[in-house]
């Protein structure tokens, strides 16, 4: 029963996490869009709330520990508990390691690897109040294999899986849930802030490559994440890693 559960989703201003956020709202879920950009922010914001749904945006930078603890009081002030988190709020970095600075390397780190952790921090605290919550740490493919010039996001996104099943086993005897869903390619354009929204440009080769035959959307992790949040269907799950690639990572790959 996910009705009147609170959640709080990073980055929920745009992307994969708006999808989340909207999904979660779909189905009676309180949600925090925890988000860094304001424009984004604000727009997901009266949106969800035109739907007639219960979400609200309190800006938040994943990376500031203080940002964090505002927004977990923020949340808490506002809705009382916390029984969700999704850690979805990531930036990407692709430069020779050669250029790329060590401010570079650090704040991609900080971003989709410590902010992940300070929120579970926080977000546990009150989490634990209510036996039962759920965190969903939003990985990455990448963790698992690489383009070259990607090494922190690369390393984050590994990071991340190993946060997964470190907390999982910590957090066990509070019951609460701990899991990761690392997407493949998922083409996000029509969930992007309005100022950056477009339709997307995919060729057929970028669908066909793909073993299922496309790439992915917003919903096929969104879909996901609403199952991984449902403790009477999710349950027995915990500490572990679902890839959600249309099934690229399994395909072997030769120039021919
Ligand atoms: N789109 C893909 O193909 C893809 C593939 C694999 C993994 N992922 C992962 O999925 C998640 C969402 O990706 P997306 O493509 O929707 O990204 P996106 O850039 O569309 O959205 C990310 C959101 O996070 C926000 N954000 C960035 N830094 C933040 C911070 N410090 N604090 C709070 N919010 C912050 C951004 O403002 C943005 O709204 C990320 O973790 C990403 O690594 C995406």
């Amino acid at each position: 029963m996910l009705r009147d559960k609170v959640a709080v989703v990073t980055g929920a201003g745009q992307g994969i996490g708006a999808a989340i956020a909207e999904v979660f709202c779909a189905n009676g879920v309180k949600v925090v869009l925890a988000e860094i950009d304001e424009e984004a922010g604000r727009e997901r914001e009266a949106l969800l709330r035109g739907k007639g749904f219960d979400a609200i945006f309190i800006r938040t930078d994943v990376a500031d520990e203080n940002s964090v603890k505002t927004m977990v009081q923020e949340t808490v002030r506002i809705y009382r508990k916390i029984d969700i988190l999704v850690n979805n709020a990531a930036i990407g970095s692709t430069k020779s390691i050669f250029e790329r600075t060590f401010e570079e390397w650090n704040k991609v780190i900080q971003v989709n690897l410590t902010g992940p952790y300070l929120c579970s921090k926080y977000c546990a605290k009150e989490m634990i109040k209510n036996p039962g919550g759920v965190i969903i740490n939003i990985a990455s493919t990448r963790a698992f294999q690489s383009e070259p010039d990607t090494e922190p996001y690369s390393a984050s996104k590994g990071g991340v899986v190993a946060l997964t099943h470190s907390l999982a086993v910590s957090l066990a005897k509070y019951r609460i849930r701990v899991v990761c869903v690392s997407p493949g390619w998922i083409e996000t354009s029509l969930w992007k802030k309005s100022s950056l929204k477009k339709e997307p440009q995919l060729r057929s080769i970028d669908h066909s490559q793909h073993p299922s035959g496309r790439v992915g959307d917003p919903m096929d992790i969104a879909n996901l994440c609403l199952f991984l949040v449902d403790q009477e269907k999710s349950g027995f799950i915990t500490g572990v890693n679902f890839t959600v690639d249309g099934g690229m990572t399994i395909k072997m790959i030769y120039e021919e």
